[in-house]
């Protein structure tokens, strides 16, 4: 880890103050170059209380997404292990397909404030705009069949509902319960508020849509070179294009609380790593099914499957192991594979 992740991880991790002396022995760094990096923090919004004698402490942490403000809460351990950070960038899984063909390793997050050419499924574009919420992209080498990687969006989904809720229900979001710049808890929903998803994997909160995904893979017959799991959460969002107005909204304007983006970022690298880990010892997704089909907000309704050549009417289940979609028509049952179909609701988004 670099000297400026761990001076902050450092003061972070300490209930009260860090000596600057510490923090030199710790790191191996003079004074003056502990003081060089904590004036890049002040700059990028980190307020510091420093005391003579006593040291540093970190009084306010800004919204910001920076490599070192993530990596500096990242559990170690996790299927997320590093982050690469842009300013403003095409699209992070632009970015992520490249640098996985040139070599790196699985585990890496992209992450930007801002996309210039963010992109949603089925050809959309997908607003990005910046200080609002998170773009990114995870890049994952898992050694399953390519067949199975759709379950990996599941998987996605699932970590992602439980990060929103673990944050939402910490506090009012832009909290600090344990004065660390963490504002998670560790009760999901406590604050009473759910998240549901809808099928495979648009997360939703009041019947709007807040978070979606985008998962491509790079493939041969019977192995994978690598997955790239896009991810656009729309965070403190409070304006949208009139094209989705209707049915997008954001963390902010449905809980009516701001949130800090990065507790939501790594408690996602947390809850993803441990449906990841389950999902790739069975190959299946039996761990979470039931789980996932309680957040389902399709079940019980009638939903409307576009195919290529035609549509019908059915009512969903819920998954099953494999992450296909089981709907009822006429008494019959059917599985819906992911990315073969559209699922809509009858009379809107869900
Ligand atoms: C959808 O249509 O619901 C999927 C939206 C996926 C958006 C994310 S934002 C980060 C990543 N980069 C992209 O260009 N798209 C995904």
């Amino acid at each position: 880890m670099d000297i400026k992740t761990s001076i902050l991880r450092m003061i972070r991790q300490s209930s009260g103050y860090v000596s600057g002396q510490s923090l030199c022995e710790a790191l191996g760094v003079s004074r003056t170059a502990v003081w060089k990096y904590v004036n890049q923090l002040k700059e990028e919004g980190y307020e510091f209380d420093a005391v003579s004698n006593k040291g540093y402490r970190i009084v306010k942490y800004p919204d910001i997404i920076t490599r070192e403000e993530i990596e500096s809460m990242l559990p170690e351990g996790l299927a997320v292990t590093n982050v690469v950070y842009y300013h403003e960038t095409d699209s992070t899984n632009t970015r992520a397909k490249q640098a996985a063909e040139d070599g790196e390793k699985s585990g890496t997050l992209f992450i930007t404030e801002c996309q210039t050419g963010g992109r949603g499924r089925r050809g959309r574009t997908w607003e990005s705009p910046a200080g609002s919420g998170i773009w990114m992209s995870l890049l994952l080498r898992p050694e399953i069949k390519p067949f199975d990687a759709s379950m990996l969006t599941i998987v996605a989904a699932m970590g992602m509902k439980d990060a929103i809720e673990e944050i939402i229900g910490a506090g009012d979001g832009a909290g600090d319960e344990d004065g660390a710049g963490n504002s998670a808890g560790d009760g999901a929903g406590k604050g009473g508020i759910h998240c549901k998803i809808k099928w495979p994997n648009d997360i939703v909160l009041g019947d709007r849509k807040i978070c979606g995904m985008l998962t491509e893979m790079s493939a041969e017959t019977d192995w994978i070179n690598y997955v790239v799991i896009g991810i656009g959460v729309n965070v403190n969002t409070t304006e949208f294009d009139d094209s989705i107005k209707d049915t997008a909204s954001s963390i902010l304007l449905q809980t009516g609380s701001s949130v800090k983006r990065s507790d939501i970022v790594v408690a996602f690298a947390k809850h993803f790593s441990k449906y990841y880990d389950e999902f790739l010892k069975k190959c299946n997704l039996s761990g979470l099914a039931d789980d996932y089909n309680k957040a389902l907000i399709n079940v019980g309704r009638d939903v409307k499957i576009v195919e290529r050549d035609g549509s019908f009417v059915a009512k969903a289940v819920g998954i099953d192991e494999t992450g296909s979609l089981i709907v009822e028509k006429d008494g019959n049952t059917q599985r819906i594979v992911a990315g073969e179909v559209s699922v809509r609701g009858l009379y809107g988004y869900v």
